[in-house]
């Protein structure tokens, strides 16, 4: 059975991500467009509802967006948010003007109608508003539904047509009863079933990837994050050994953590995996080189050679599997329908993919990363996988400040390791973002034993975030920074002394290069 969704046609509106949230917390799959989409590519059995967001622009600017005019005769119901609601004002016949008195932030609203789209909302709620332009004339059939101080015409809906759009912005959190006013469309009006979950997710992606990848072989780069692990699964599930996972221990991964690959995916899942141990390749490359930049760039391309080469052994390779998400598709891609993701995917692996005409399989790149951790939970990957805290690609030389040799580098997946056990016995890993610490070029004077020592300084991180944007250290208890302190002192050869990294981000960044 094919999924039903509603499609969200992206007008530029930073909200629109929170809209197609709100549409998947009510168990309807929804994808979000370009305005350029044609009203003959739309699937009049899958699509319940179009919603059409918000966006910086005047409909009566010079370029501003607008959508193909057939969209509002397809039968299917449509709600304007915003700028949707003055394109739909405009485009059917009505007239928008500009506010005298402009709204932005809470604005008092009043539902004037409670049939359909505001059935069971209070008379008088707050909503959240955002708008220079306002609708002065309803286009004929349309109904006023709702009004706000400043704004005679704040919700309007043409009841034969199913056609409704509201001024204020429900998908935010500041608007009361917005969650009602969105399940009323979707499940009033457009009569959604709401039976999205991420079991049906799993079931029909890999009837998907089965329908794509047919005969053929797929290669995915496996780096044991949470993206790639949960799309290497997905696709092992679909095609089991046509797929080839590479995981290329380029000797700046974690304590442990190619074993910890290898028993989660070869043991757990049966899946086709290739442990590559380029490590002295990479440490080869890079010696002697201490510029950040320099760092990542040799650490790319000696990646990509790796990468190459292995999947040339394979041969055959038809498609490259990435985990790409949802965000990054939609950041990659302008507002009113540029150039799509392929930027952004092919910079994940360097410009592999045209150099070997692959073609890509990205299961992951409607989903947001919380969603992803569901399917991981879904398709039974272990906690240890899916819960772990992100992990840079260049790995641990953006952790190694200066020269990095595999000394270097095994001191500090000793000091990483230490580190991470005591946040985990003290209960505070899961409540943390990120955590790591970083070698530093530097040596102190200590004394152990009686006797004088002087060894490194290692410097260790904890942020909590939500997006990895922004970020605040985190404010780990005494207690705990002095058992992680005396743990790495005392256990790892080489340091005599800890430091903890009180910075945020701005103004500095997570990691240290
Ligand atoms: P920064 O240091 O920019 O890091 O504040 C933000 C988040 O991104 C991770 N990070 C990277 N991830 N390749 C990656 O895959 C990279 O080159 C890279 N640099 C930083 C970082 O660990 C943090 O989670």
């Amino acid at each position: 059975m094919a999924q039903e969704k509603i499609l969200i046609i992206d007008f530029g509106s930073q909200y629109n991500q929170l809209i197609a949230r709100k549409i998947r917390e009510l168990n309807v799959f929804c994808e979000i467009v370009p305005p350029t989409i044609s009203a003959d590519s739309i699937n009049l059995t899958d699509t319940k509802g179009i919603i059409l967001s918000g966006g910086p622009a005047s409909v009566y600017s010079k370029g501003a967006p607008v959508c193909d005019n057939r969209l509002f005769s397809l039968g299917i119901p449509v709600l304007g948010i915003c700028y949707g609601m003055q394109l739909m004002a405009k485009t059917l016949g009505g007239k928008v003007e500009r506010a005298h008195s402009r709204e932005y932030g809470r604005a008092a609203f009043t539902v004037t109608n409670h049939r359909l789209l505001f059935k069971n909302v209070p008379k008088r709620i707050i909503t959240w508003m955002s708008h220079g332009d306002k609708v002065k004339t309803m286009p004929r059939s349309f109904k006023r539904i709702g009004m706000s101080r400043n704004t005679s015409v704040a919700a309007f809906g043409n009841f034969d047509k199913n056609l409704f759009g509201v001024q204020f912005h429900p998908e935010v959190a500041h608007t009361e009863h917005g969650k009602e006013i969105l399940k009323n469309f979707v499940k009033e009006i457009c009569r959604a079933k709401c039976n999205w979950s991420m079991k049906s997710f799993v079931k029909e992606t890999i009837d998907d990837i089965r329908k794509t990848a047919g005969r053929d072989k797929v290669i995915l780069g496996l780096s044991g994050g949470v993206d790639s692990s949960v799309a290497a699964v997905l696709i092992n599930k679909a095609i089991g050994h046509r797929l080839a996972c590479i995981f290329v221990d380029n000797g700046l991964l974690r304590k442990n953590e190619a074993r910890l690959v290898r028993e989660v995916f070869q043991r757990h899942f049966k899946i086709n995996l290739k442990v590559v141990d380029a490590s002295e390749e990479f440490i080869t490359a890079l010696r002697g080189v201490v510029d950040p930049e320099k760092k990542r760039k040799i650490i790319g391309r000696t990646f990509i050679k790796v990468f190459d080469r292995e999947a040339k052994k394979i041969g055959n390779v038809k498609f490259l599997a990435q985990g790409t998400l949802y965000p990054d598709l939609i950041e990659s891609r302008s507002a009113f329908g540029g150039p799509s993701a392929t930027i952004k995917t092919h910079h994940n692996v360097g410009g592999l993919p045209k150099k070997m005409n692959l073609k890509l399989i990205e299961p992951l790149k409607y989903l947001f990363k919380d969603e992803v951790r569901r399917v991981g939970r879904e398709l039974k990957i272990p906690q240890e996988v899916l819960g772990r805290h992100p992990f840079p690609g260049p790995g641990l030389a953006v952790r190694i400040i200066g020269d990095i040799t595999k000394e270097r580098c095994d001191i500090l997946r000793e000091v990483d390791d230490r580190f991470i056990q005591v946040l985990r016995k003290e209960g505070l890993y899961d409540q943390i973002w990120q955590a790591f610490a970083v070698l530093l070029p530097i040596k102190s004077v200590g004394v152990m034993g009686d006797e004088r020592t002087y060894e490194s300084v290692v410097a260790i991180r904890a942020v909590t975030s939500v997006d990895g944007m922004t970020a605040d250290w985190a404010k780990i208890p005494y207690d705990a920074l002095g058992k992680i302190s005396n743990r790495i002192i005392n256990e790892v050869k080489g340091v005599n002394r800890v430091a903890y990294d009180i910075s945020s981000k701005p103004p500095s960044t997570i990691e240290w290069e």
